[in-house]
């Protein structure tokens, strides 16, 4: 046997196995998805609004909180399956704990702006960030809802987990990450702008039309295929052939590719907005002498005092 007919083994067998892996699947969520992400909101945020941190009191509970809670999580992706019925269970308290700590996020994100709210209307990239973190509050709170086994009987399987899948990834990470973009590069570059805030409200638009039509269509398509393969005639037979359940989707598919569509065009009006900022075309002028990149605002105001940080 050569290199290439190499098996792999699992160290551990059956359902060990599967606990295993959704060990390491649901932190993959809670720590590349969640915690990291979270480390560019408590930065890209108040650097943005010119604000200190809400809470630091809070950051501290609730990061604790949200490590300590995620790592038992992982069960609710085997519910109704070999996995021992406490352990599911336990699995999905841990998900509905999970809920109060990722809120405490949503929350210090949020009240980041007191004071700075105005500026949501002139500023398309604070907004942006500001919807990511709506997005992580809603993502984390429909987590736990279909973490609940009752919810879980219809979710699983369905389209409905790609489209909380989706609003976690495209609305949190995704916002959160061009929001982290479009303040960045012209830090970088030692411009005084980007060179077009048009364009990052085009960009806002299509992307956040595109998320709504990607989740909804999901929702709608997820909760009619968990029903018609639930569904029995009064005789007792399945109502639907598994194949009507897909056909039935069909128009909920158009119109995610359509949501998918726009997602991907708001990127690349990004990318072009990027690279002219890098050129130093429109508002992207260069900033005049050396200004150390810690000093510089691309909104130019006096930085506040921190408090808080005795
Ligand atoms: C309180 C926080 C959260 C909880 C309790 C939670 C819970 C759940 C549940 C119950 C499922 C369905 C499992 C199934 O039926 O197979 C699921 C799937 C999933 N969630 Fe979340 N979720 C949370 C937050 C998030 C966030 C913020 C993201 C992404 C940024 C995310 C990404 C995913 C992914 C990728 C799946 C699909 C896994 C697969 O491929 O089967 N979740 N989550
Ligand atoms: C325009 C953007 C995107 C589109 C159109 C898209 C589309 C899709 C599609 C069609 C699937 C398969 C769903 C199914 O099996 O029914 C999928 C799965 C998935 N996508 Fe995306 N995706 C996008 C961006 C992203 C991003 C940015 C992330 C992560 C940060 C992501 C994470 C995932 C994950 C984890 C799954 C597996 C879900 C599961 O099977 O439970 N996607 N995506």
């Amino acid at each position: 046997t050569g290199l290439w007919d190499a098996k792999s083994y699992s160290d551990f067998s059956g359902v060990q196995d599967a606990m295993t892996q959704w060990w390491y699947g649901h932190n993959a969520v809670g720590f590349f998805l969640t915690a990291g992400f979270l480390a560019i909101m408590y930065y890209f945020i108040p650097k943005r609004a010119n604000r200190p941190v809400w809470s630091y009191k809070l950051s501290i509970v609730h990061f604790w909180a949200v490590i300590f809670i995620y790592i038992w999580a992982g069960p609710h992706h085997l519910h109704f399956t070999a996995l021992p019925q406490w352990t599911q269970t336990l699995g999905m308290a841990f998900s509905i704990m999970l809920w109060m700590p990722s809120w405490g996020g949503m929350i210090n994100g949020l009240m980041t702006l007191q004071g700075a709210w105005d500026k949501l209307r002139s500023d398309p990239v604070l907004r942006m960030l500001v919807v990511s973190v709506a997005f992580y509050g809603m993502a984390t709170f429909e987590g736990p809802l279909m973490s609940i086994r009752y919810v879980n009987a219809l979710s699983h399987y369905t389209e409905w987990t790609i489209g909380h899948v989706h609003s976690g990834a495209l609305g949190w990470n995704g916002f959160v990450t061009f929001g982290a973009l479009y303040c960045m590069v012209p830090w970088l570059w030692k411009k005084k702008e980007l060179y077009s805030l048009r364009l990052v409200e085009w960009h806002f638009w299509l992307a956040s039309i595109g998320i709504l039509f990607y989740i909804a269509s999901m929702w709608v398509a997820g909760i009619m295929e968990g029903l018609m393969w639930r569904a029995y005639t009064d005789l007792g037979f399945l109502e639907y052939a598994f194949i009507e359940t897909v056909s039935a989707k069909h128009i909920s598919y158009i119109v995610r590719a359509l949501g998918g569509t726009l997602f991907l065009l708001g990127t690349l009006i990004m990318a072009f907005n990027l690279i002219q900022t890098v050129r130093g075309r429109g508002l992207a002028e260069p900033l005049e002498g050396d200004v150390p990149l810690t000093n510089k605002p691309v909104i130019s105001e006096p930085q506040p005092e921190l408090v808080g940080a005795e």
